[in-house]
């Protein structure tokens, strides 16, 4: 890789200890990848942020860092509401160690809102051709997918490094070649909602790493994008896809259609709804919307089903700080349903979800990772659907 003279006297160390260690990782990358240079970003999101995830080793390396980051930065969902820990049934033990990961990265200079749409955030807007070093998959695959922006799918410690150095390493989607589609997804029905959680969770399996361009017969909205992307992360590992005529570089792009083609019908997104609709209704179920975080049209739409009810059943809106700040009215009409707007983490980075058997959730993404990750059975339904689970004791 090349060097400019700076960066070899980071590299020699002459700038510090944490420096050092951050060029290193990015070189060894940058290696690994065959990239030519480091090259400036805009921007980092930096995943590892939940003790239940990175545990005593991570804060220890965290803490061991000095300096102060050189590109705006933000983290990752935590392991819990930062504030209302204890209504979410977080131990202390948890919480305790938890603040000090927030702390460690505070005193890097890091913007400590915890979030994977880091995308709703005034004054953290990523833009088309941006290049940003981001690592929480859903958003990684919006910022490339949606925005149009450049990112490879960082890990915590690498992303934390490019905060530091201001640059990351000059290769995969970064570079315009590993953009290009090179598969087909072709779906043979109208969708809306939901349906996109379930197309990504299917076309993740098909489609792997790969780039797919799809073709779709209708025009999702950017929350439907948002879900289709998160579920494909999780079911495949897909950082960037295509939407013909849809997403911005398809828009710009005549692409030539990738010789494989997926087709996807009606019948399989069916299924995915009546996969484990079986898995019983008990009495410890809890239902989880908001992965990623809702932005604020999904907060209202919730709202809006949610009015007037009590429900049975325990229920979380997952959301960042700062959408249900922006919305107390809607927050309030969730709360008085008897709902919990959870800030700061989410169903599947917070050991609280491990106190329920059964999970309901309209997300793609958490019907892969909530099973995997939190050891309990999970099952898909639209929201509608997931609010009907919740019962209403106000029908009695
Ligand atoms: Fe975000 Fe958690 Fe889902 S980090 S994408 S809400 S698994």
């Amino acid at each position: 890789m090349h060097l400019t003279k700076e960066e070899e006297k980071t590299l020699n160390g002459e700038y510090g200890e944490t420096l050092q260690k951050a060029i290193e990782i990015l070189m060894a990358l940058g290696n690994i990848f065959g990239a030519d240079s480091l090259i400036p970003i805009k921007s980092a999101q930096i995943a590892g942020v939940s003790y239940k995830t990175i545990g005593d080793a991570g804060l220890e390396w965290i803490s061991d860092l000095s300096g102060k980051v050189k590109v705006p930065a933000i983290l990752n969902p935590a392991g819990m509401d930062l504030k209302r820990w204890q209504d979410m049934g977080v131990s202390p033990k948890f919480a305790k160690k938890q603040h000090e990961i927030i702390k460690a990265y505070e005193k890097l200079g890091v913007d400590t809102k915890c979030t994977c749409t880091p995308y709703y955030l005034e004054g953290f807007t990523a833009r088309y051709g941006d290049h940003l070093a981001w690592s929480e998959s859903s958003a990684v695959s919006y910022a490339n997918s949606v925005i149009g922006a450049r990112t490879n799918r960082e890990g915590g410690p690498s992303a934390l490094s490019a905060a530091l150095i201001g640059k990351t390493a000059n290769y995969g989607y970064h570079l315009d070649e590993n953009r290009k589609p090179t598969v087909s997804v072709t779906v043979e029905c109208e969708l809306s909602g939901s349906n996109y959680g379930a197309l990504g969770y299917l076309a993740g399996m098909s489609v792997g790493n790969r780039v797919p361009l799809f073709f779709l017969k209708n025009e999702p909205c950017g929350d439907e994008l948002k879900a289709l992307g998160a579920a494909m992360a999780a079911s495949g590992a897909v950082a960037l896809y295509h939407v013909d005529n849809v997403t911005p570089e398809a828009r710009k792009t005549v692409f030539e259609p990738p010789d494989e083609n997926i087709v996807i019908e009606e019948s399989q997104i069916k299924e995915v709804y009546e996969n484990r609709k079986d898995a019983m209704s008990c009495e410890n179920e809890i239902i989880a919307l908001g992965c990623p975080h809702c932005s604020s049209d999904e907060l209202a739409h919730i709202a809006r089903l949610l009015k007037g009810k009590t429900i049975e059943k325990e229920m979380w809106v997952c959301t960042s700080r700062e959408v249900a700040s922006s919305y107390p009215h809607l927050v309030s009409t969730i709360e008085k349903s008897g709902a919990m707007v959870v800030c700061d983490t989410c169903m599947v980075v917070s050991p609280a979800s491990e106190n329920y058997k059964l999970m309901m959730v309209d997300s793609g993404k958490a019907l892969t990772y909530v099973p995997s990750m939190c050891r309990l059975e999970a099952k898909f339904g639209s929201i509608e659907d997931c609010i009907k689970e919740a019962g209403d004791s106000n029908k009695d």
